[in-house]
């Protein structure tokens, strides 16, 4: 079904090969190796002068689907899956970066990437810098002759800030740069990075690629000269996606159409009718014309994202309160569910910044992040309502 330049058609018709079984829907290939027909299919198979599998680690049936299919949801010409986001976030920097290499990132990116950054490249001697989302005029200053790549969220977690990937594509062309986009918070039903001029987008597949809270998983997909270097990376280190993972992110990406017109529909009432709300100061959601970018997420984005944040006027101790009075929304470490979640990303995610590192990265003291799920908005109103009484 590659000749559909559908989506909903394409997330549901590509498939693995059907087996000798006739089967419809496609199997779990759950084995660690792959038997070679000769002796000479196994030289040919190591020498990469023929295409197969060999061992789960390098590829498996299952992952060359759920890859096939998100490479063609995002149009990407290849892909590897991961066993997790962050293994995606890791090796398509490990895989392409050097010692003496230079990353610059935005400055909102999700936690681990930032320990990634902050933290772990520095041991091998690759360094970054952090480019504020709201001045972009800034970033051209911060490319240093050593830079290779450019890192970005967009939709950024939890501020929902949106980047121009269009003048960021734009960038890296001039200074000959990397672009990676995390495109986790949009999916590939929302956006498409490539299409703009990123090299590689990765996914935390956990999210909304599952959508139903399951399994975690993640990919890298792009450009095949890059994946190349990724897949190499990957093969030899291990971070590979379980087959029993793909084949249920597989089936996933199947309602993903379906499931993100319901979650942004959902989120995009919501922010609507919390808005003017007297308890809030202020509502963020990229498609309010209140956003700061607006117009930007118009122009890239089909529709506007699942993630709703707002400000309880309560302050630090208000959010804790709301999220103690919640009925049925929960209160998990995850987002990207069929279930409505709240969290309180002062007093947790982030709690161990000073307060005007939070400030800069947009979580202000009473700042409640709702990934909206997929009950009815009745249900989702009325337990924000009444957990913002109980304050
Ligand atoms: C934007 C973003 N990127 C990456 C990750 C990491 O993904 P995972 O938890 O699947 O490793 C997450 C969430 O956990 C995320 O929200």
């Amino acid at each position: 079904m590659k000749e559909s330049k559908n989506f909903e058609t394409q997330a549901v018709r590509i498939q693995s090969e059907r087996s000798s079984f006739r089967e419809h829907s496609a199997p779990l290939y759950l084995t660690s190796s792959f038997v070679f027909e000769s002796a000479d299919q196994a030289r040919a198979l190591f020498a990469d002068e023929e295409e197969g599998n060999i061992y789960t680690r390098f590829s498996n049936p299952n992952n060359s689907e759920f890859i096939e299919k998100l490479c063609t949801l995002e149009g990407a010409e290849d892909g590897f899956a991961t066993s997790s986001g962050m293994a995606a976030m890791f090796i398509s920097m490990a895989s392409l970066l050097r010692a003496g290499d230079h990353v610059l990132a935005s400055r909102s990116v999700f936690g681990s990437t930032h320990q990634i950054l902050n933290t772990l490249f520095p041991r091998f001697n690759i360094s970054h810098s952090y480019a504020d989302v709201d001045r972009p005029e800034t970033w051209e200053a911060l490319i240093q002759p050593n830079t290779k790549m450019i890192f970005v969220e967009t939709p950024s977690n939890p501020a929902l800030d949106i980047i121009d990937l269009e003048w960021l594509g734009k960038l890296v062309a001039k200074h000959n740069l990397i672009l990676n986009v995390d495109n986790c918070f949009a999916t590939p039903y929302l956006q498409n990075p490539i299409q703009w001029g990123a090299h590689l987008v990765t996914h935390s597949a956990t999210k909304f690629i599952d959508g139903q809270g399951r399994v975690i998983g993640g990919a890298v997909v792009g450009s095949k000269e890059l994946i190349k270097e990724v897949r190499f990376f990957a093969r030899h280190t291990g971070p590979s996606m379980s087959p029993f993972n793909a084949w249920v992110l597989s089936k996933s990406l199947e309602t993903l159409a379906v499931r993100m017109e319901k979650h942004c529909a959902n989120a995009f009432e919501l922010a609507k009718r919390l808005e003017g709300h007297p308890a809030i100061a202020y509502v963020k959601y990229p498609f309010l014309t209140s956003h700061p970018q607006y117009r930007l997420a118009q122009k890239q984005m089909r529709l506007g994202g699942a993630l709703v944040t707002f400000e309880l006027k309560a302050g630090l101790t208000g959010g804790q309160q709301f999220l103690n009075s919640l009925k049925m929304l929960s209160h998990t470490a995850n987002l990207g569910d069929t279930r409505t979640i709240a969290t309180h990303p002062a007093s947790t995610t982030h709690s161990k910044l000073k307060e005007e590192e939070r400030l800069a990265v947009g979580i202000t003291p009473g700042l409640i992040r709702v990934s909206v799920g997929l009950e009815h908005l009745d249900d989702i109103l009325a337990d924000i309502h009444q957990a913002i009484e109980k304050i």
